[in-house]
């Protein structure tokens, strides 16, 4: 009996591509789908006969060609060819009487796929009742620091469609993290939110394994985390980032940021080589929040360090303010925005309330902070004011120099310092001329009181 055309048949030679689409395909269609290596081994399983269950055939371009031709007989007649290629291939290189054939671009993104079939009617997405405010995004290599896995983890294969990769309490070992992170480029995967607080609880526990090992004669910390912070302290920032992006900004995710921002201190004390952080920036995207965030705390403790403001109680509000100020931005598309000017750069054109939304992103911050009595002092006054400017042209408040009070104005020259750095885009760029570059570009700005003073100590600071 013949069975219902509803199938897919995907033919490469990569394994990890084969994974993905199957994946994708199963977990928003609920059809089944085979996969093979050529089209030869097509050829091979399903001949002679037509075979009616396939009713589309994705394949590598590289593959097609004759090969395709001499395994059509044994395919019904109004199968869907799609090749993946990362460039379109030329009419003429196109197998001939493909009846409806069509180009997908590599490297695979799984809405392109779902667009491609579902404007053409082949598919229909199954109904489900999943979305996003589910599911809880967490960097693919932080799993390595919660085994037993805290709750099942799951694979994104659409803003409504997540399939589960890993059952609780499984190991995730450095295999898996190379098998989705870099070979099928799964940079995140993803928990259901209400495991978020168990997920929050175990990077707090890991941070304070990070500082116990500091501490002289303990044994080093050989937590996956650990490395990863020791290779880029801003990946602090992002864990604790992703944690109240799921859960707000709770008491719990409080405890999480306070061990996170000692951490990233340590990090800081311990080196000041920002180049690995810019190696490591340049590598990955999408990420431009937590990067900038740590760099400007950063760069306002080495700045308050050449003040001889050398008192930890002062590095912990600047590196606190600086994992806080953007704080409600985060997972929004204005997460890369840095002025107001900026915001006509959006495309599409930004409404009146995402407007609104970053015209008011440091005061809700600020208020974020003053909610919470364990956060130090004068944090939220810092947070504030991180887009004002000593001429008064900043915002939302437009308070001048003398108002804008000293370890404010710190971090205002480290903030714009930073954004300054990141768009080096070149670790080699960090150096003494960029920062003596930067001194020239901002001296008609950071001309009055304190603020001439921080910005006479940037071309001293030691990046490296
Ligand atoms: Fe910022
Ligand atoms: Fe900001």
């Amino acid at each position: 009996m013949a069975i219902a055309p509803t199938q897919a048949l995907l033919i490469s030679h990569d394994q990890s591509i084969l994974d993905l689409i199957r994946l994708a395909l199963e977990g928003r269609y609920g059809i089944k789908v085979s996969t093979a290596a050529s089209f030869q081994d097509v050829q091979k399983e399903l001949a002679p006969s037509p075979d009616p269950r396939y009713r589309v055939v994705i394949s590598d371009f590289a593959l097609a060609g004759r090969q395709l031709a001499s395994c059509r007989p044994t395919l019904a007649r109004d199968i869907a060819y799609s090749f993946l290629a990362e460039e379109p291939p030329l009419h003429e290189e196109l197998p001939d009487g493909t009846s409806l054939f069509e180009f997908i671009k590599l490297p695979f993104d799984s809405n392109a796929l779902f667009t491609h079939f579902e404007s053409r009617g082949i598919f229909a997405p199954l109904p489900t009742a999943e979305s996003d405010q589910t599911f809880c995004r967490i960097r693919t290599t932080f799993l390595l620091s919660v085994v037993p896995l805290c709750g099942d983890i799951y694979i994104r294969l659409s803003d409504t469609k997540y399939v589960k990769l890993f059952n609780e309490g499984t190991v995730f070992d450095e295999a898996d993290a190379k098998k989705w992170g870099e070979m099928k480029k799964q940079e995140y995967l993803y928990l259901r939110r209400y495991h978020a607080e168990r997920y929050a609880d175990r990077l707090a526990g890991n941070f304070r394994d990070i500082l116990l090992a500091e501490r002289p004669g303990s044994p080093p910390c050989t937590d996956g985390l650990a490395a990863q912070i020791a290779e880029n302290p801003a990946v602090a920032f992002e864990a604790i980032s992703e944690v109240s992006e799921a859960m707000g900004f709770s008491p719990r995710v409080l405890k999480l940021a306070r061990a996170g921002v000692e951490v990233a201190l340590v990090a800081v004390q311990k080196s000041h080589n920002l180049k690995r952080i810019m190696n490591s920036m340049a590598r990955e995207t999408g990420r431009y929040l937590s990067y900038h965030s740590f760099l400007a705390g950063h760069l306002a403790c080495l700045i308050a360090a050449q003040l001889e403001w050398n008192n930890e109680a002062t590095f912990e509000k600047l590196m606190f303010a600086a994992l806080v100020h953007d704080f409600t931005l985060r997972g929004t598309r204005l997460a890369d925005v840095r002025e107001l000017k900026d915001l006509d750069n959006l495309n599409p054109k930004p409404s009146k309330v995402e407007r609104q939304e970053f015209f008011d992103h440091s005061l809700r911050a600020a208020e974020l902070c003053l909610r919470f009595k364990e956060i130090p002092p004068d944090v939220d006054y810092i947070v504030a004011s991180h887009h004002e400017k000593p001429d008064g042209s900043g915002f939302p408040r437009g308070i001048s120099g003398s108002r804008i009070a000293l370890l404010s104005s710190v971090f205002i020259v480290a903030h714009d310092l930073s954004e300054f750095i990141l768009d080096l885009k070149s670790a080699e760029a960090i150096n003494k001329e960029n920062l003596v570059s930067f001194f020239e570009k901002r001296n008609y700005l950071y001309t009055k009181d304190s603020f001439r003073k921080i910005l006479k100590i940037v071309p001293k600071l030691k990046l490296d």
